[in-house]
């Protein structure tokens, strides 16, 4: 069965302008894939913890003599990780907040760069060890950025995914969204997105 990872990380849940081309993508793929399942991770519902010294520490803990509560910290870290491996897609909804990705994206990144589980390194450089399949990232701004240097978003999404072995990225975007030209932003997007999804 064809399985689909939904990743929304808008502030503002199913109105996150992000959120709604996503849900365009799921429906449509659901169209494509009738007895398809889709696992949604929503940062607006879940509280994705920040990386700190404690997490960090549990996430570098030996097995012998962890705690009950490092072994939590890394039971949420595996949860997340089998997520990504046992689906054949990915489509994250990423605004842009502050010429960044929204920072529970970042930290869910965060608990899912394990060396040894995620990555390697080699004497040649690092090996991203995640099973490659396409990532469609719905990339939605207030302003206009693809292509150009204040894209601080588009170049780190490829290079955190690729370092772990995600290398089939498909970027979808909407801009302008604050400039008056949403309705045309969106209608772009979503033609995308049918063409994506019908690849
Ligand atoms: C806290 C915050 C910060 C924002 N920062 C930027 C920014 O740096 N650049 C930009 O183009 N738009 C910025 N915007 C506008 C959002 O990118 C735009 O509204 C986008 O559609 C939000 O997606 P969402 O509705 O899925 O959350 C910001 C919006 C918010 C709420």
């Amino acid at each position: 069965m064809a399985k689909l990872l939904q990743i929304n990380s808008s502030l503002f849940g199913d109105n996150g302008n992000s959120s709604t081309l996503a849900n365009e993508f799921v429906q449509r793929w659901k169209a494509a894939n009738p007895a398809g399942d889709v696992v949604v991770r929503d940062f607006a519902k879940e509280e994705v913890p920040h990386l700190d010294a404690t997490r960090v520490q549990a996430l570098f803990s030996p097995a012998e003599g962890r705690t009950t509560a490092q072994q939590a910290v890394l039971d949420y870290s595996d949860k997340i990780i089998a997520e990504i491996q046992e689906a054949d897609a990915i489509v994250i909804g990423v605004p842009m907040y502050n010429f960044g990705v929204p920072s529970a994206l970042k930290a869910y990144f965060d608990h899912i760069a394990r060396a040894g589980v995620t990555f390697k390194y080699t004497d040649t450089g690092p090996v991203g060890l995640l099973n490659d399949k396409p990532v469609y990232i719905i990339a939605t701004r207030g302003g206009i950025y693809k292509g150009q240097p204040a894209d601080s978003q588009s170049p780190f999404l490829k290079s955190f995914l690729g370092f772990v072995g995600l290398k089939d990225v498909h970027f979808i975007y909407a801009e302008g969204l604050n400039m008056g030209q949403k309705d045309e932003a969106f209608a772009a997007a979503k033609t995308e997105i049918e063409q994506e999804v019908a690849a």
